[in-house]
């Protein structure tokens, strides 16, 4: 019986999937997107790589970004300059 009820429920969820991918497209980006304008961020590890991206995008988005990380010097300078 479980073994049914699994079966049956993955098929449910292949089926929700499929659907999710054929709809979501259509439904126009700003509707899908949070709305972070003048939200405040924190970002962790900020000072260089994936964080510095983050920083650099959500500030793009309008929003105020605290950066966070143990070294100094990727905070300063072209971060900073970036930011603003
Ligand atoms: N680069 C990739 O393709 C990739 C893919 C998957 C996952 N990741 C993971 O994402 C994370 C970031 O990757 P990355 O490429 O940007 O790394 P990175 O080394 O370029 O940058 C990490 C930053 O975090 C800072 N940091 C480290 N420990 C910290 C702490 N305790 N508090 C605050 N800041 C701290 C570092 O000083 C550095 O500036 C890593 O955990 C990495 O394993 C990266």
């Amino acid at each position: 019986m479980g073994v049914i009820l699994e079966a049956v429920y993955n098929l449910g969820m292949l089926f929700y999937y499929i659907l999710e991918a054929m709809v979501v497209p259509w439904i126009p980006i700003k509707y899908r997107s949070k709305d972070v304008s003048g939200q405040i961020a924190l970002v962790t590890g900020a000072g260089g790589g994936i964080g510095r991206l983050i920083a650099i995008g959500l500030a793009k988005l309008g929003c105020k970004v605290v950066c966070w990380d143990i070294a100094k010097q990727g905070m300063h300078g072209s971060l900073a300059f970036e930011l603003d």
